[in-house]
Formats: C-alpha cells, structure tokens, sequence
C-alpha cells in the first residue's frame, strides 16, 4: 500500500517546482532553525521538515506488524484519501447522485471511467465539472472531497453527510451561489494529513501545492516525526534493540504529550511560523499563537477543540497528569468501547460510586461516559439537506467531564426501558 501520491507531471514543472522549493527552504532555514530536544536519548536533529524525511507508514508495519495493521483501523488513517469508489461513501446510482440546490440548479455526482466528478447543471445545461481529487473524513460524521485546480486544491460544493446517508451542502457554504473555486488552506491539510509541500509559502494568499509531494492520513509519523532516518538505521543495524532517530512519546513530558494531539484537535490556532514544520517532541507555543480567547472559545464549541473542552474539566485540573493518552490508545480504533473508556475512568477514581436510584452498580461501571461525557451537537459540523430547512448537526463527545443531571436522568429512563422490554 503506498500512501504517497504520485503524479506525472512534465520536466518543465518539476523543474520550476524544484526551483521554488530551494528557494522556500533557503528562507524558512534563516528564520527557522529548531532547537535541540534535550529530553530524549536519541535526538533528532532536523533544520526545516521536508518530504524526503519521511518514510511512509506502508514500510513500517516489517517491523511493527501490530501496531500498524491495528493502526491502519483507525480514523486518523482513514481521514485523507486519493478518491476512488471505495474512499468516496456517498452514492452515484440514478436517483441517489444529486444535490437540488434550487428550481434548475443540480449537483450531479458522475462515474466515468475511473474519475468521480462533481457537476452543475443549469436547466439541464452543464456549467461547470471538477474532479473528485481527495475525499477528507473517515465518513464517522461526513466527508467533504477536494480538487486540483493547477496547483492549488479547492473544497467542492458537495459533501457527505453519514448521519442521514446522503449528500449535502458543504458546512459554511451558501446556497447561491453554488460555489466551485474556494481554495483550501494550508492549515486544513496540516490536520488532515501528514505533510503537504507548499510552492511559495504566503499566509496572506491561497497556498500551492506540489501533489508529488504529499502525505495523505494522519499517519505514524505525525505523532512519532518523520523517520526515514530511523527507518534507514533500523533496517542496516537489524541487532540494535534499543530504536532511534525517533520520537518516544511516552517519554515526552505532559505539555510536550498534549502539544501533539493539541496541533489538531484545540481549535482555530493563529499560526506564526510555515505549516508543517511542527513536529512530534516540539513546543506547540513556537508555532502557534495560543491565546486564552481561542481556550475560552472551546468551552463552547465541541468540534475539533477536544483540549479546550477537556482542560476546563477537574480531572484535568486536579490530576496534573492526564493527558489525551491517559483514555486513548492512539494505534486502535477504540470508537464505541464505552466500557474499555469506562475502566480507564475507574484506573483515577474508585469503582464505588454513589448510588443512582433504578441504575444497578454493574451498569454504572460499565458506563461513566453517557451520564459524564455526553453527546452534544457540533456548532461547525452542521449539513444543509434542503432550501429553507434548518441545518442538521452532527453529534460530537464533550470533553467536559462533570455532573449533567439531565443526562443521568435520560440514562436511567433508558435502562429503565430496556429492562421492561
Ligand atoms: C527495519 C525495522 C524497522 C522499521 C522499518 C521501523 N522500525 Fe521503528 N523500531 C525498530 C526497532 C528495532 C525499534 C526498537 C525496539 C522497539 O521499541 O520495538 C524501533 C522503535 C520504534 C519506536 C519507539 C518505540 C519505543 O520504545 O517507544 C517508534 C515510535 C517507532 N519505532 C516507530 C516507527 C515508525 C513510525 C516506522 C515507520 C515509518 C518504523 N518505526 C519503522 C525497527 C524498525
Ligand atoms: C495531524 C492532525 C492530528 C493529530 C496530530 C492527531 N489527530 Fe486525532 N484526529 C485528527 C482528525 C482530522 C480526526 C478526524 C478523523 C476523521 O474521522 O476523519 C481525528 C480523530 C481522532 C479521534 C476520534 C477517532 C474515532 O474513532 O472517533 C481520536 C480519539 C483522536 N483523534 C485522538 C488523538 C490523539 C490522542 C492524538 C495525539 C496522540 C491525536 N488524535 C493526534 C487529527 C489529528
Ligand atoms: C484544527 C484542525 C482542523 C482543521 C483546520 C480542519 N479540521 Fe476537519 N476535523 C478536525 C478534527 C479534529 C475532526 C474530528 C471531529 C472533531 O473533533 O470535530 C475533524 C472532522 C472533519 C470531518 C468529519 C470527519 C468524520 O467523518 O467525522 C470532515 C469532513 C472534515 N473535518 C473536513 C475538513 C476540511 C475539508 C477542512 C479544511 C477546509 C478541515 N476539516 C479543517 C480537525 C481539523
Ligand atoms: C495519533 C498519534 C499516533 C499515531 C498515528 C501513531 N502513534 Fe505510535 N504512539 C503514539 C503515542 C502517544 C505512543 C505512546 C503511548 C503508548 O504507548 O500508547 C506511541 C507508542 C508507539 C510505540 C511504542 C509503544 C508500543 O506500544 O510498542 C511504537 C513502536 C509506535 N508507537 C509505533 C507506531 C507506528 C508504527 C505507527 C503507524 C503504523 C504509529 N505508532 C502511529 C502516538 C501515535
Ligand atoms: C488521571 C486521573 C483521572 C482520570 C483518568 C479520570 N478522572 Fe475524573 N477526576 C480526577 C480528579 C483528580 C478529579 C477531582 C477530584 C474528584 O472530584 O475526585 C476528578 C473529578 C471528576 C468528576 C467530578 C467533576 C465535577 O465537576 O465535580 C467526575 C464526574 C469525574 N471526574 C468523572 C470521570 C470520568 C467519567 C472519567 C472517565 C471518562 C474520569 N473522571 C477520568 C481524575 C481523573
Ligand atoms: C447514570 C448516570 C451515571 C453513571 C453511569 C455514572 N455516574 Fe458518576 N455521577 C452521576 C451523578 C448524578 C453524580 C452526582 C452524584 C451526587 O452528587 O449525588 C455523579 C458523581 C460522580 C463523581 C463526583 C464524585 C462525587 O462523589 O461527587 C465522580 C468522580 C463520578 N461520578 C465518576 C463516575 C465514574 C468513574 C463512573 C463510571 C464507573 C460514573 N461516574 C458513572 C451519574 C453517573
Ligand atoms: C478521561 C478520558 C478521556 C480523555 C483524557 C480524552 N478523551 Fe477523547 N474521548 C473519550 C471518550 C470516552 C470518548 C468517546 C468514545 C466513543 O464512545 O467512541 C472520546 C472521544 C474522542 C474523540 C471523538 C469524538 C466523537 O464524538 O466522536 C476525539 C476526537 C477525542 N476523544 C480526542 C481526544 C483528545 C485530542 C484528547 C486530549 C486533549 C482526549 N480525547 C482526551 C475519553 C477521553
């Protein structure tokens, strides 16, 4: 399974790309060398992040069999993809493949051959045609697809929505016009992805990319940094047990730990540096501006800001050393498992809980996580199905652990109805 793209492109292009790339690397290599990282054994040394760094997840299940075939199960993996009839979850049969805008205006999703397009017809008449490139989300909630314009990727007017199994308006997109040039950002590919290589970096333009050089998944390297060196090592020195020129994360101090997942999952971060060059073992804070406004706004907003939400909650606060790994096996996919989560809670607190009229102890262990941490709807994850209904919210987990008395009531009627029937 290789999980780089490959593209044809002429002599000329990569000759300009090549160009541009030394000249991006000469500036970001002025204004950007990291600092040694002192904390571990085995340091990894690296000026600016660049493609040949990595090595791809295919290549490191010869020696992590394991964890990698575990891995390959999770969303993380499956949240960027080449399209394909397999990676796009929406149907494109006859009478399934269309998105009504309004009275004359369509969406049509088409096969043909081996490309996926999504197309708008006036009045029967077709406007505009883009390609299905990149399909984004694992489908838990939905997934929106991208597409090549010369070098730069744009987010089409159609998504997929799982909830109610069809397609739907992309989330913040209006209804007219019916929008098909929106480029995307930098920052979406840097939580979607592994590495994107970025033509001429400037904030304040839409970014290019070069498709030769990109890493689609959230993979191995994202959270352990890029390890072709340790990969190269490994494989000539196949006696050395001990592993280097790679990232241990549970060596990593707890603000370093949470820095990692928090790259994606605390919300809207003003970036101060090139995307792509935080990697595992960094501090988030040179990167990244962290304002306390960005903290309070989590509190809000459940999507995507799992750290704002959960550093608000006591078991947090007070137990100075949880962090997302503390609930989380990063390689498996976990999702559901409400009583494997359970024991985790119990591994803090005692499996003796206050009594819950018309909840049986057995259930209570089994369950901290419907009457603690609750479904609540997404603010930004919201689908328009239809002209003039309202939007429909996809649910999300808080990560506020706290005592919701509404919840616990709903539990109970829950239970209290599976008994009777
Ligand atoms: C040729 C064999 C080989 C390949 C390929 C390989 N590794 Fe390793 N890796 C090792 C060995 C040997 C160790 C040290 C023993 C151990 O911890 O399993 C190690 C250790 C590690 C560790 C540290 C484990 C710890 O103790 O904390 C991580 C993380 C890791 N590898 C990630 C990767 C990733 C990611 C890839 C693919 C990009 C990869 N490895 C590819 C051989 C390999
Ligand atoms: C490069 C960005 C990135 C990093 C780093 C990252 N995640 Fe994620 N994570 C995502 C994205 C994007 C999703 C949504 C995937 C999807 O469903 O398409 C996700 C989903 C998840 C999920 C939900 C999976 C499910 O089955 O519902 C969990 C749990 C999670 N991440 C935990 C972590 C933890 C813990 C860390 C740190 C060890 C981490 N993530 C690091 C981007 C990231
Ligand atoms: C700050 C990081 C971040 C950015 C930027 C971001 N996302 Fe996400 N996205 C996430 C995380 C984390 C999730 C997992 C659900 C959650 O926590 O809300 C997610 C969920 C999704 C999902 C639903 C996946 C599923 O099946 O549940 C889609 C689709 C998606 N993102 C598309 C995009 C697109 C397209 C962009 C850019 C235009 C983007 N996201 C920008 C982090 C991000
Ligand atoms: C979302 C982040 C994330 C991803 C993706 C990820 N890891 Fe890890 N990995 C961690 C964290 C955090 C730890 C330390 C905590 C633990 O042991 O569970 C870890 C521990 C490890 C270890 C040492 C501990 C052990 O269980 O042996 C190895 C080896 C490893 N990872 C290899 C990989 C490989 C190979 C991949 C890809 C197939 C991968 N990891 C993907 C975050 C990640
Ligand atoms: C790393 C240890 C740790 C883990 C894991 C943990 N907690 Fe806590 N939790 C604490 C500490 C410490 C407190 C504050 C002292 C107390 O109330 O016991 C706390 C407080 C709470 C409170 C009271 C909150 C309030 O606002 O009054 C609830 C409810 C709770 N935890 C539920 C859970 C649930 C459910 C889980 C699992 C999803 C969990 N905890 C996992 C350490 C932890
Ligand atoms: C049916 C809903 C429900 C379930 C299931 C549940 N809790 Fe609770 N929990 C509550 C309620 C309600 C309270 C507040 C009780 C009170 O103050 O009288 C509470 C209080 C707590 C507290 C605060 C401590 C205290 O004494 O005030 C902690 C910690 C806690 N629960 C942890 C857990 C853990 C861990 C689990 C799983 C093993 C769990 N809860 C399962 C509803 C539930
Ligand atoms: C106290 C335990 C605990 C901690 C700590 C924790 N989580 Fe979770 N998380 C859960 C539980 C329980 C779920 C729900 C799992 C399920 O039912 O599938 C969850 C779900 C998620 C999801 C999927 C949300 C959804 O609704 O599908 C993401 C993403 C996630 N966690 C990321 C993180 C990140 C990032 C951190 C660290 C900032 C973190 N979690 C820390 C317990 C925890």
């Amino acid at each position: 399974m290789s999980l780089l793209i490959k593209h044809k492109r002429s002599f000329t292009t990569y000759f300009v790309i090549i160009i541009s790339i030394i000249v991006f690397t000469r500036c970001i290599n002025n204004q950007n060398i990291k600092q040694k990282k002192t904390y571990e054994v085995n340091t990894i040394v690296t000026d600016t992040v660049n493609f040949n760094q990595f090595a791809g997840s295919a290549v490191c299940s010869k020696c992590h069999k394991d964890i990698t075939n575990d891995y390959f199960h999770t969303a993380h993996f499956h949240t960027s993809q080449l399209s394909s009839l397999k990676s796009i979850n929406g149907s494109f049969q006859g009478g399934k493949n269309n998105f009504i805008y309004d009275v004359g205006k369509v969406v049509s999703m088409k096969k043909e051959r081996n490309s996926f397009y999504q197309v708008y017809y006036y009045k029967d008449k077709e406007v505009v045609r883009r390609r299905f490139d990149i399909s984004v989300g694992s489908g838990i909630r939905g997934q929106t697809y991208l597409s090549w314009l010369d070098n730069h990727l744009i987010e089409l007017p159609v998504s997929y929505f799982t909830q109610v199994h069809q397609w739907a308006n992309s989330p913040g997109y209006p209804l007219s016009p019916i929008i098909f040039n929106r480029p995307v950002t930098a920052r979406c590919l840097e939580c979607h992805s592994t590495y994107a290589q970025t033509i001429n970096y400037n904030p304040d333009i839409p970014p290019a990319f070069d498709g030769t050089q990109m890493i689609l998944s959230v993979s191995c390297e994202k959270c352990h940094g890029p390890a072709a060196k340790h990969v190269a090592y490994e494989t000539n020195h196949p006696k050395d047990s001990i592993g280097i020129f790679i990232v241990k994360n549970q060596n990593l101090p707890r603000q370093l730990s949470l820095d990692v997942c928090a790259l994606c999952h605390s919300g809207r971060l003003q970036e101060t540096k090139p995307p792509f060059q935080f990697t595992a073992g960094d501090n988030l804070s040179d990167f990244f501006e962290i304002s306390d406004a960005a903290k309070k706004a989590g509190i809000m907003d459940v999507h995507g800001n799992q750290l704002g939400v959960l550093s608000a909650s006591k078991c947090f606060q007070l137990s100075k050393t949880m962090t997302c790994i503390t609930c989380h096996d990063p390689h498996k996919n976990e999702k559901g498992k409400t009583s494997v989560f359970s024991q985790r809670c119990i591994s803090c607190h005692s499996d003796k809980h206050k009594n819950i009229a018309g909840v049986s102890n057995d259930l209570l262990r089994s369950n901290c996580i419907d009457c603690h941490m609750p479904l609540q709807e997404s603010t930004s994850i919201s689908f328009l199905l239809k002209k003039n209904a309202p939007p429909v919210s996809a649910v999300m987990r808080t990560h506020f652990i706290t005592v919701y008395n509404d919840e616990t009531k709903k539990f109970i009627e829950r239970s209290s109805l599976k008994k009777k029937s």
